[in-house]
């Protein structure tokens, strides 16, 4: 076995599963991550920087460039991407741009996805299957979550997987790195990058890319490899703890699309007490910017008001009945968030 394109992953590679790098210890904060464990790991991850040579490494032989830097080993990476929508392309697009890495292999449900995928891109070649797909040094499946397992199946049953083992990484908040297990049983290493963003338009989502917290888990080998191309591109990785992850990913869902729900909600709220489209639209927007700075600059226990919050108890059982009486979900959403906002205020939390 070699690596794929002669790069080659030091002692970090064999390590499996072993403690997840860069997350703290502490169970008070479990997502802090140690700043100086990128560099570390990714001069362990590329030993060509070094030009050391690891004896026990799995890829003993690095390539002979003592002058190589960081960048420049990162230059030599190969990616191939499966899965061509919304986060992979931002992400390519993130790494033609910098120049990071190169992009190699693009493919999706269709021929003509992938094309179009090269085109927005700018770099890289649409292939027809993942059996068509060349051997690289890091591979993204970018697909939807329901996806990741039969994507990392399918690409496992490929000759160019079983020869070359590599790393693959999805990008599910949700799923852990051990979703694409048939992936590990051929000595690859797996890891899961989330970007805390939301990409509902790729071309808005890549100039939105900078600073993007970006949650990571998975094997030491593959975050090694992983961590610094993040960084490359505009990223902030952090740890996530694996067992964690449903629990983690609820937290971005609350705080991204089920405020997107309210505000649908916001505006049909509007509309039936007869307030005009753009005027809906303008409270929304003031209502939405306020809140945030608030919740920004106070914490959500002081940055809450409304009849809840202070107690105003019929109008609170009034408006619940309204709301109730035009939309019962919503009603229903109106009765439990007023229970929450209560105890927000009386607690600091919305634990019992
Ligand atoms: N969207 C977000 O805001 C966001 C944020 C953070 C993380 N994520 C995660 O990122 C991943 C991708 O999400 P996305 O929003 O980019 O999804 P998406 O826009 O639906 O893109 C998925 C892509 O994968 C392709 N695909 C589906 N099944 C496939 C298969 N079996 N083999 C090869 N290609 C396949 C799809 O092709 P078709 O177009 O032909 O269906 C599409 O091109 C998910 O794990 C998601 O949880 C999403």
């Amino acid at each position: 076995m070699k690596p794929a394109s002669g790069i080659v992953f030091g002692r970090q590679a064999q390590s499996g599963r072993g403690r997840m790098h860069g997350v703290s210890e502490n169970r008070n904060c479990p997502l802090s991550i140690d700043p100086q464990w990128s560099r570390r790991a990714f001069i362990d991850a590329v030993p060509a920087c070094s030009g050391r040579d690891r004896p026990g490494s799995r890829f003993p032989r690095g390539i002979p460039l003592p002058t190589m830097d960081r960048r420049q080993a990162m230059e030599r990476l190969k990616i191939n991407l499966i899965g061509p929508g919304k986060v992979g392309l931002t992400i390519l697009r993130r790494i033609a741009m910098t120049g990071a890495c190169t992009v190699q292999d693009i493919a999706g449900r269709s021929i003509e996805k992938a094309e179009a995928a090269v085109a927005f891109v700018g770099a890289g070649a649409a292939v027809r299957s993942v059996a068509d797909m060349r051997q690289a040094d890091l591979w993204l499946l970018t697909v939807p979550d329901s996806q990741v397992a039969t994507a990392a199946a399918e690409l496992a049953a490929t000759p160019t997987a079983s020869d070359t083992p590599s790393v693959a990484v999805h990008c599910s908040g949700f799923l852990p790195a051990d979703e694409m297990k048939p992936l590990r049983a051929l000595g690859w290493q797996l890891a899961s990058l989330h970007p805390v963003l939301t990409f509902a338009e790729p071309a808005k989502a890549v100039s939105h890319f900078d600073g993007v917290s970006c949650g990571m888990e998975g094997d030491a080998g593959a975050l090694a490899l992983v961590e610094p191309l993040v960084t490359e591109i505009g990223g902030m990785p952090f740890g996530i703890r694996s067992e964690a992850k449903a629990i983690y990913h609820a937290a971005a869902v609350f705080s991204s699309n089920f405020n997107v729900v309210l505000q649908a909600i916001a505006r049909e709220a509007w509309a039936k007490a007869g307030v005009p489209d753009d005027v809906a639209a303008a409270l929304n927007a003031t209502l939405m910017s306020a809140c945030t700075d608030n919740v920004m600059e106070l914490g959500p226990a002081r940055a809450l008001t409304g009849p809840a919050s202070r107690g105003d108890q019929r109008v609170v059982d009034e408006q619940e009945a309204a709301v109730r009486s035009w939309h019962p979900d919503a009603g229903e959403i109106y009765r439990e968030m007023s229970v929450l906002a209560q105890r927000l205020k009386r607690t600091g939390g919305t634990l019992e």
